[in-house]
């Protein structure tokens, strides 16, 4: 292994990789960017001139001639097992964007490799490098909100037609699910690095609207081994709201996740600290603002989980997110959300389904592989764009049945 700076190549240059992974390359003071791979030529030479690097290729397996200590895997969910494996077969370390594989036994298979061939294995899970979640968890970590006793981790967003474009986000197979493998998958980490290891999962949640044939929506109830509760609340169904919540028996800590603001309450609340505390978020948003930052904040998010990795590289310590930690926490919620989705989905008011239907016009109708799905009579004619849009609502598994 070289000394000084880590030397690192990049495989699949898609949004992911540009707006986290190589600025973050860019800003590591401990990793620096040698080599990228891309099977688009075009995009090849965009990410070249923007990111400053002399080494690109067509096939990643040309790449691992550079000698890289580490490889970043960006590319669609059902790739990352197959590339990660060539990768660490080759003896290089790597750092897996989420989900590590699309079934647990292919994670598995993943963390056995990086035991036989002695590298690290990491997965990306950037958010937990947010400063106020750092700041949470050593409040925690020092026992300043006592015993654990119960956490929310809650994230609704929308559909991520903004983010990309590529068809495989709306492929269960391709994908390996839908909401937990995608958001839901990184407020479980949070749950998990405060209250550690997972006792029993109840979950419920599924295809909300019965339109996309994937979990648009999943609530999940963790109980945790030492004590305490996490509830995980996800979905692509409504307007943007982040937050983590950890509720102990000495203080309360609110981590506001788009603001990246901390509420900590060691007795109890009052309008002064309340006031205060508004104050410090309106003016830290505002620095945000000014340096970019709030417009833009997985590079440093990146920065900071690369610095941590090859940290750990470098002296044989646990990587920060490992292989190990990466796969029951998925599997629990998916295994433990099919009996449950046979209940009914929550009632909702005729101006819920209007603004749901709106929203989906809006953008989901126009994506290309909504209309593939017409196409293919996945969704006939009068249940979407081309007709009126079923108001009833219905709850339908992950096999597909409806329950
Ligand atoms: N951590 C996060 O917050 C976060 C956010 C978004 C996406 N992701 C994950 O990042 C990964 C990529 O997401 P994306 O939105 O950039 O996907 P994308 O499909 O938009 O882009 C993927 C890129 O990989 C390239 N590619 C595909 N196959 C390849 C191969 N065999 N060799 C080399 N390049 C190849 C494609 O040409 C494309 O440029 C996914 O696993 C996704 O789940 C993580």
């Amino acid at each position: 292994m070289s000394t000084g700076r880590l030397r690192a190549g990049v495989v699949g240059c898609g949004p992911i990789a540009q707006r986290g992974h190589l600025p973050g390359l860019l800003r590591s003071k401990r990793v620096q960017l040698a080599a990228v791979a891309d099977l688009d030529p075009k995009v090849l030479e965009k990410t070249a001139k923007r990111f400053h690097v002399q080494k690109t290729f067509t096939d990643y397996k040309d790449m691992l001639r550079e000698k890289l200590d580490l490889v970043h895997i960006c590319v669609p969910n059902n790739l990352h097992a197959r590339i990660a494996t060539d990768v660490m077969q080759h003896g290089c370390n790597v750092l897996v964007e989420k989900p590590l594989a699309t079934s647990v036994e292919d994670a598995r298979q993943m963390v056995k490799i990086a035991d036989e061939t002695k590298v690290t294995l990491c997965e990306a899970k950037q958010w937990r490098y947010i400063p106020a979640v750092q700041k949470a968890l050593a409040l925690y970590n020092a026992g300043r909100l006592g015993k654990l006793v119960s956490m929310l981790a809650q994230w609704h967003t929308d559909i991520p037609l903004t983010w990309s474009h590529a068809e495989w986000y709306y492929d269960p197979q391709k994908s390996g699910g839908g909401i937990v493998s995608d958001i839901g998958i990184h407020m479980l980490d949070l749950l998990l690095l405060f209250g550690g290891p997972v006792k029993r999962v109840s979950a419920s949640g599924g295809d909300y609207l019965g339109t996309m044939g994937f979990d648009t929506s999943v609530q999940a109830l963790l109980e945790f081994k030492g004590g305490g509760t996490g509830f995980l609340d996800v979905s692509w169904l409504s307007p943007y709201s982040k937050l983590l919540d950890i509720v102990g028996t000495a203080g309360i800590a609110t981590v506001d996740m788009q603001y990246y603001s901390l509420l900590h309450a060691n007795y109890s609340r009052n309008p002064m600290r309340d006031f205060f505390h508004d104050a410090r978020k309106v003016l830290s948003t505002g620095r945000r603002v000014l340096n970019k930052d709030f417009f833009d904040s997985l590079p440093a998010l990146y920065a900071a989980l690369i610095d941590d990795l090859a940290e750990s590289i470098v002296t044989g310590k646990p990587p920060p997110i490992s292989g190990e930690m990466a796969i029951p926490e998925r599997h629990d919620v998916h295994s433990a959300k099919r009996p449950c989705c046979r209940g009914q989905p929550p009632e909702t008011t005729r101006h819920h389904r209007r603004a749901h239907q709106d929203r989906l016009r809006k953008s989901m109708y126009r994506h290309p592989s909504w209309r593939l799905r017409q196409r293919r009579g996945k969704h006939p004619k009068g249940s979407g764009k081309n007709g009126r849009t079923s108001s009833r609502l219905r709850c339908v598994r992950s096999d597909g049945q409806s329950c």
